[in-house]
């Protein structure tokens, strides 16, 4: 997810893009850059925060009140100067600037190479300025509209042209906003950067095209036809709007899991086939090994009930602090799988150096692109999730299962056998199930606040919920500070049950399915032993509820899918509960977001 910004107006322009870059940093921190309209078009850009980038302006002058900039968040070619935006055309006559992912990059910039254009960067972005001028004949929105449709993707994107005076602004997928001033306008990813400026704005919608000049702004669909678009009022205040009314960028972040999980999928679903590019020998793997930290290491464990179930092929989990300290026989058919969402986590970069050494074929499944992780590996999965600031990981959790779910189907795939169709669309439907689950919010937070006194809980699952139930403690202990273990439900009998009574939350992961009745004969063990039980399920089973204390319902989906949406009420009764004790959610005691240390 990256953040663009777009004025034209009276004022010299540099101040209104960099005060809005920053004010969009949270959308992303790897590079910055921004583009000015003299009688040229005049492009300063550099990786890192926007901070990099103002020391690079300090003995810049410019004289335009025309401009655009960016601050990006990768997701194809690492978070360097050259990859920066904006990005200029071959001719450099157009800069773009562009948040979204161009999912026939590939096809066009072939298209490219072949009439002599030459590329600058590794992003797919840059496609979309060559594009632009391939088609421009004078009319900066006649040309803007015809590359956009030979684009496949998503895009919020905004164009200028160094002999023309506006600023082209288009949207699919990817949310863009036009500010509405006094002798200016402007454009921007959100509405936070405009608010210094105007509460007047227009929420573009898909395909929507504008031409935006100093006095006035035209709004057409890209195939050229005119419409209208409502101007409306913004009543919030700038500090809300960045975590867009969210009290904390974890909610925010939970709250995105449906979209996330969706730029997941994107691209890499087409009918039954998985259209995952992983460069490894399917038909000779006979042993995958995934090594991760904390709740990656969660996913990992998701990720091998998926690949015993869907592979039959033995899949090793471990922490990566041992893995990389333990003696193991790694071969070189096997398959080694890193799970990171930073990338940059110490102990998983260790292990992964380790296996190299032994000569295993390696994967990394992460978020941020370019980051070590992702250099060091051979092939990779990026998650598309966007930036997640809050320390406790959500959105990233859900799109590395997601990533797992779509590995074991291209495996599959790739050792000739059918993938089921029934698993495809299910997969493909679950973000709205998600939604579902988040729309029930308010429940959660009534049972947070009953749960919020409790200084010990037991989180239980059996299956492929057992890593859910490690989840679900981890949540909570690492934002509430309150003590929780999560334990595989039969094991209760080897010493937790010792720990049960009515002052201790048990929360049973029990979705209707093969072992159910086995974890309803767990759960009378904690009856018997007066611990409040809050279940979470899809089953009507009356037994389970006369049993449980608390339900919360979550929509049915396949078994093997279940941790997709059994994870998310623990996730929101863990930050209920955290925020009800006046924590700082986002920055929990102890803890940082990226563990690069060992
Ligand atoms: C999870 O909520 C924690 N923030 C932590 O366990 C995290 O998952 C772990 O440090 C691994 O981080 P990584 O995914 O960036 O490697």
């Amino acid at each position: 997810m990256c953040g663009i910004i777009g004025y034209i107006g009276i004022d010299h322009v540099e101040k209104y893009l960099i005060e809005g870059l920053k004010k969009m940093e949270y959308r992303g921190y790897d590079s910055a850059g921004i583009c000015v309209k003299d009688d040229y078009l005049d492009v300063v850009k550099k990786s890192g925060g926007i901070a990099n980038l103002e020391k690079a302006l300090l003995d810049r002058k410019f004289s335009g009140n025309t401009g655009i900039g960016h601050t990006r968040w990768a997701t194809h070619g690492a978070p360097n100067d050259l990859n920066a935006h904006p990005h200029l055309s071959f001719q450099s006559d157009i800069a773009v600037v562009h948040n979204g992912i161009i999912e026939n990059y590939a096809t066009l910039k072939r298209f490219l190479l072949e009439k002599g254009v030459r590329f600058s960067s590794q992003t797919d972005s840059e496609v979309l300025a060559h594009l632009i001028e391939s088609f421009y004949t004078g009319n900066l929105e006649e040309a803007v509209s015809k590359a956009l449709q030979n684009v496949d993707g998503t895009y919020g994107l905004a164009v200028l042209h160094r002999h023309e005076n506006k600023i082209i602004a288009a949207r699919k997928g990817s949310p863009l906003i036009l500010g509405i001033g006094d002798s200016m306008m402007m454009v921007a990813s959100d509405a936070v950067p405009l608010l210094d400026h105007t509460n007047k704005v227009i929420y573009l919608e898909d395909n929507d095209l504008a031409v935006l000049t100093r006095n006035q702004y035209d709004i057409m669909k890209i195939n050229g036809r005119k419409v209208r678009r409502e101007i409306e009022e913004i009543q919030w205040n700038i500090s809300q709007i960045e975590k867009r009314g969210f009290k904390h960028f974890m909610l925010k972040e939970i709250y995105e899991q449906p979209e996330a999980m969706r730029n997941t999928l994107r691209g890499r679903i087409k009918g039954d086939t998985i259209k995952l590019s992983v460069n490894f020998d399917a038909e000779k793997l006979n042993r995958i090994v995934i090594t991760a930290c904390g709740t990656s290491w969660h996913s990992a464990l998701i990720g091998k009930y998926f690949m015993e179930e869907i592979l039959q092929l033995p899949v090793e989990v471990d922490y990566a602090s041992e893995f990389r300290y333990r003696t193991t026989a790694l071969a070189k058919d096997d398959l080694f799988i890193v799970i990171s969402q930073s990338g940059e986590t110490a102990d998983t970069l260790a292990a992964l150096r380790k296996a190299k050494s032994l000569g295993c074929q390696t994967l990394g499944i992460v978020n941020v692109v370019g980051s070590s992780i992702a250099r060091e590996t051979e092939s990779g999965i990026y998650l598309h999730a966007g930036p997640e600031i809050g320390v406790a990981s959500t959105k990233a959790f859900l799109c590395q299962i997601t990533s797992l779910m779509l590995l074991a189907l291209a495996i599959q795939q790739a050792k000739g056998k059918t993938i089921s169709s029934r698993m495809i669309n299910e997969l493909e439907i679950l973000p709205e199930k998600i939604q579902e689950i988040i729309a029930n919010e308010k429940q959660l937070r009534v049972l947070a606040y009953r749960l919020q006194n409790a200084t010990n809980f037991l989180y239980l699952g059996r299956g492929v919920n057992f890593p859910v139930a490690l989840e679900g403690a981890l949540k909570l202990k690492e934002i509430s500070t309150i003590h929780a273990e999560g334990y595989p439900a039969a094991e209760m009998k080897h010493g937790p049950i010792a720990l049960i009574d009515a002052s201790m939350p048990v929360v049973f992961i029990a979705p209707e399915g093969k072992i159910l009745t086995k974890i309803l004969s767990n759960m009378e063990e904690v009856k018997a032993r007066q611990g409040q039980i809050l279940t979470i399920t899809d089953s009507q089973n009356p037994k389970l509820q006369e049993l449980s204390d608390h339900i919360f319902m979550v929509p049915k989906t396949l078994e093997i899918f279940t941790p997709f949406l059994t994870t998310v009420p623990l996730q929101i009764l863990a930050y209920y509960i955290a925020d009800m004790k006046g924590i700082n959610v986002d920055k929990p005691r102890n803890l940082a977001k990226s563990v690069t240390v060992e």
